[in-house]
């Protein structure tokens, strides 16, 4: 079996941030939502993987590299323009060839692992898998109707309420795939979907089967996805907690502590991560916040957030929360009063005096 990722997606709901970084590369507890996708696939064994990418694709193939690091193979394919996933997977034929494949999306993280989605599709002969999840609100993905334990039918985004089982994004194929995407035409938005396709592979007689997320799932198209991954990719991270930094800090709970980092009279309360190069000074720190590589953050309190590399923040007074902080930006306040700093979402370079 292969693996195709599908990176080209180009994250219009996180701009101003993917102005300047693909979304797939975005750090979860300092770690690049991509690389806990690959390692999904390696550790069920395989070794060839595919990854679709677009405009950021100089981005994804500098961090992610040849897959030497995992022992794996990767072989990048480009796509001109996000005409839909199923679009993605048709040019993926040559690298797919007879191969059945797993089919994962570049901004999806979950705590499952993938044996039990494979075992299912290889045991029951599928011509296609997918993993599906109940949420309240079902609107905004392809959802799929289930009858006594079998699918009846696959919709995009459907008008209607017709199911609260989303499709997730994870899905297991052989190539009869190839000939229900020739037999589809674009969606409402202009894309070739694959949800079509899964559905038109019904109509012809292919047999669709499905699993259940065990666990928690997550889309981090959005800010707020972002964080709440972040939260429960640090909930679950095994960290030990560290003695570090000088006497006059407490450092409480899951934390992990790169190298070279100085915590000077600071409260940090995990679960927190924080990279190499940093220097916390006379803050409090956490819980759920991963801070990058090179941060001076002085004078602050700090929870619930997602801090890129480089960042600079001092004598902010009020507590920023539920924030993700781009790339060398600098927040610097001063200004006392007892309103509270909520909701940053500030692009990289920016420059905010407070
Ligand atoms: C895509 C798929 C949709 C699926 C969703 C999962 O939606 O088209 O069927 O439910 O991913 O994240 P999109 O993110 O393109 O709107």
């Amino acid at each position: 079996m292969k693996a195709l990722i599908l990176s080209g997606g180009t994250g219009t709901r996180l701009r101003p941030l993917t102005y300047s970084n693909a979304k797939q590369l975005l750090p979860l507890a300092n770690k690049p939502i991509l690389f806990y996708i690959i390692e999904k696939i390696v550790r069920v064994g395989i070794t060839e993987i595919g990854i679709i990418v677009g405009d950021t694709h100089e981005e994804v193939k500098k961090i992610v590299g040849s897959g030497e690091r995992w022992g794996v193979d990767i072989t990048y394919i480009y796509q001109e323009k996000s005409l839909g996933l199923a679009h993605a997977v048709g040019i993926a034929e040559k690298f797919l060839g007879d191969s059945d494949f797993i089919m994962l999306l570049g901004d999806n993280v979950f705590n499952m692992e993938l044996d039990e989605l494979i075992t299912n599709f290889n045991s029951r002969k599928a011509n296609s898998t997918i993993l599906l999840y109940k949420v309240d609100n079902p609107s905004q993905f392809g959802v799929a109707v289930v009858d006594a334990g079998s699918i009846i039918k696959l919709v995009e985004k459907p008008k209607e309420f017709i199911s609260d089982l989303i499709i997730t994004g994870i899905y297991v194929f052989d190539n009869s795939i190839f000939k229900a995407i020739e037999n589809i035409a674009p969606s409402p938005r202009g894309e070739l979907e694959i949800t079509d396709a899964i559905q038109k592979q019904l109509e012809m007689g292919g047999r669709v089967t499905y699993g259940l997320v065990q666990g928690w799932w997550k889309d981090t198209g959005k800010l707020e996805d972002m964080l709440e991954a972040n939260m429960l990719i640090l909930d679950e991270m095994e960290y030990k907690c560290v003695n570090y930094g000088d006497s006059s800090s407490s450092i409480t709970g899951k934390v992990r502590v790169g190298e070279n980092v100085i915590i000077k009279d600071s409260i940090v309360q995990g679960p927190v991560d924080i990279e190499q190069d940093t220097i916390i000074e006379g803050s409090c720190i956490g819980p759920y916040t991963s801070i990058g590589r090179g941060a001076r953050i002085k004078d602050c309190e700090i929870d619930n957030c997602i801090i890129l590399n480089d960042v600079h923040l001092e004598s902010i007074n009020k507590r920023i929360s539920k924030s993700l902080i781009g790339k060398k930006v600098s927040i610097q306040g001063g200004v006392r009063n007892r309103r509270f700093l909520n909701s940053f979402f500030v692009g990289d370079n920016s420059q905010i005096y407070l």
